[in-house]
């Protein structure tokens, strides 16, 4: 039996080069034409605690990384305790015996190869060659592509010299011997995909650097945090070549501030962090409103509150996306679904910033940040690129000129004749200070008009199924992945089931909801947040009751928690 989608999780310690291992086999699956979909989950520690690798891979199209696993790989005990629970009958075990640190019961029905990991990196004089043995193990008996995980290696550790890539090698080698010596059980094996396809794999976070790129990104200011750092370093490798400026600022306030000044000089500017990092900028934030000056900030969230789960998933920054500030301060939130949304609505982001001078929020979370998947390779052509209304030098320059669209044309600083201040204070049509009822309540009224067309702007939300059904669910972020194979299977087993599948959070497009509930029996919102946070908008904005259903256990919805929920609503 070949299934259509193969689930391999290797789970040990962080340092164990658990991630390589799993990259490895994602890449070489991606080389052989099938569909990726990655899940990691890696302790806040840099050596030590549980580090699990989940990957999803098929010649069908992917939206998540799919419930439990096929094949369970355990570079060590407390891997085997933490997952033991899912061996279900017909599930594989791959694990370090002899020589590891523990043995288990095998469970009934379970396949078991056991695979002397450490022992033969150890003999082979190479103990950080554990996780190539175990590679080379799972390669054998999965038919992984051999000569592309041998690609794949090499260029892996290219960088450390060629003993490393030699000692790498030989231990993967030695890890298909010793699968190859144990007799096959069990029937799985990856795919052979139908046709090479034009794609490349590419993680949340590099996805969104390159949509920065494609949107025209001038200027990029961040300080580190996880899990938003790797967009900062894969800016930093393109970014330079085409006279584009990063800076490492010293903490948030700083970067914010300085993508706010960048792009009032005339630049494209954006910054990226996570939820504590928001937090800070919520003061310059309002002061974009404010000053109407474009700008993209990226949240990768993560769990929290304050420095909270720091490696894990949650989509808890709704609240803080859409009413981080004080005074009434307005601006666009975006939420992306995958990896090919990181790089579209990222140039969406900033067509908005451009277009309607607001800072954007963009949301991705933990989940999406390290995920990889495949997508197809990217055409930068492809993707409309807006810039700001720039003033055409013709009368008096009045930086926030009353208009009928509420956006008034800018001019960059040191042009002739468009001498302005851009200030936090409020201010009159030519920027002066001015604080009368009169000139506040329109100037309000001019920073919010814009954003009322955002809605019929914005691409309609998705709609998930046709005609009446008995239950709509709405998801966003990269819960709507999940959502999307659980609708699915839903309709397979005969159940009226739709999706609703919002990207523009804020301004919140109520009419849509209401289109949508008007056509559910019942409506469902599954977040991963402890609060329901998009329900409760969706409660004050529109006429609809969802119930919610919240987990925030630092990991994602999987299909089957969503199918399970679904079935006992309507049971
Ligand atoms: N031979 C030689 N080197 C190897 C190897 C092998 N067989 N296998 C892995 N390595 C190297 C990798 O190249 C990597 O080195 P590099 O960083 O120089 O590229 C290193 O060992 C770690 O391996 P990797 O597979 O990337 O990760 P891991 O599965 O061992 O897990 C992490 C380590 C990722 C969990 C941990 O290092 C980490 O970063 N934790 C998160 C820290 C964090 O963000 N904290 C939050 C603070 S708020």
């Amino acid at each position: 039996m070949t299934k259509h989608d193969l689930i391999i999780r290797i789970a040990g310690e962080g340092g164990e080069g658990i991630i390589s291992a799993g990259d490895m086999i994602t890449q070489a699956c991606a080389r052989a034409g099938l569909d990726v979909y990655t899940f990691k989950t890696f302790p806040a520690e840099i050596k030590g605690g549980y580090a699990m690798y989940q990957l999803r891979a098929s010649s069908e199209r992917l939206y998540n990384q799919g419930d439990s696993f096929d094949v369970l790989c355990a570079f060590n005990g407390e891997a085997y305790d933490l997952n033991h629970t899912r061996l279900q009958p017909g599930t594989v075990l791959v694990y370090d015996s002899p020589g590891g640190d523990f043995e288990p019961d095998i469970p009934e029905g379970v396949h078991a190869y056991p695979i002397p990991m450490t022992a033969t990196a150890k003999d082979l004089k190479s103990p950080r060659a554990k996780n190539m043995v175990a590679l080379g193990a799972l390669s054998q008996l999965f038919d992984i592509p051999e000569a592309s995980l041998r690609e794949v290696i090499a260029a892996k550790f290219a960088r450390k010299g060629d003993t490393v890539v030699q000692a790498n090698l030989t231990a993967f080698a030695q890890g298909r011997a010793l699968a190859a010596a144990q007799t096959k059980t069990d029937a799985y094996a990856v795919e052979h995909a139908k046709e090479k396809r034009d794609v490349v794999v590419m993680s949340g976070n590099h996805a969104i650097g390159l949509g920065a790129l494609i949107a025209g990104l001038d200027f990029y200011s961040a300080y580190p945090i996880t899990p938003a750092t790797e967009i900062a370093q894969y800016v930093a490798r393109h970014l330079p070549k085409r006279g584009g400026t990063l800076i490492q600022a010293e903490d948030e306030i700083a970067s914010i501030s300085q993508v706010v000044g960048a792009s009032y000089a005339g630049k494209k500017a954006m910054t990226a962090t996570s939820g504590p990092g928001l937090s800070l900028m919520s003061e310059m934030l309002g002061m974009a409103f404010m000053s109407e000056t474009p700008c993209v900030v990226v949240d990768v969230q993560r769990g929290g509150p304050s420095t909270g789960l720091p490696t894990k998933h949650e989509q808890s920054d709704l609240f803080l996306a859409v009413h981080g500030s004080h005074g009434d301060a307005g601006r666009i939130v975006l939420a992306v679904e995958s990896v090919q949304d990181c790089i579209g609505l990222t140039v969406q982001a900033f067509n908005l910033a451009e277009k309607y001078q607001v800072p954007v929020l963009l949301l991705s979370d933990g989940s999406l940040a390290f995920s990889t998947q495949t997508i197809p390779y990217p055409d930068p052509d492809s993707y409309q690129k807006v810039e700001r209304k720039r003033w055409d030098g013709e009368g008096e320059y009045k930086r926030y000129a009353q208009t009928e669209d509420h956006i008034s044309p800018m001019a960059d600083p040191g042009t002739h004749g468009a001498t302005h201040i851009a200030t936090g204070l409020e201010h009159n049509e030519l920027g002066m200070p001015n604080y009368t009822p009169a000139n506040h309540e329109a100037m309000q009224a001019k920073r919010f008009g814009k954003l009322k067309d955002v809605v019929t702007d914005f691409p309609a939300a998705e709609i998930d199924g046709d005609g009446e059904a008995e239950l709509g669910i709405i998801a966003w972020g990269s819960s709507i992945g999940v959502v999307r194979e659980a609708v699915q299977r839903l309709r397979d087993e005969g159940r009226k089931v739709k999706g609703f599948y919002p990207k523009l959070l804020c301004p919140l497009p109520a009419g849509q909801f209401e289109a949508f509930g008007a056509t559910c029996g019942r409506l469902l919102i599954p977040e991963v947040n402890y609060q329901g946070q998009l329900a409760h908008f969706v409660r004050a904005e529109t006429s609809l009751r969802p119930e919610s259903y919240t987990v925030c256990g630092g990991l994602p919805f999987t299909p089957g928690m969503i199918v399970r929920k679904v079935k006992e609503m309507l049971a």
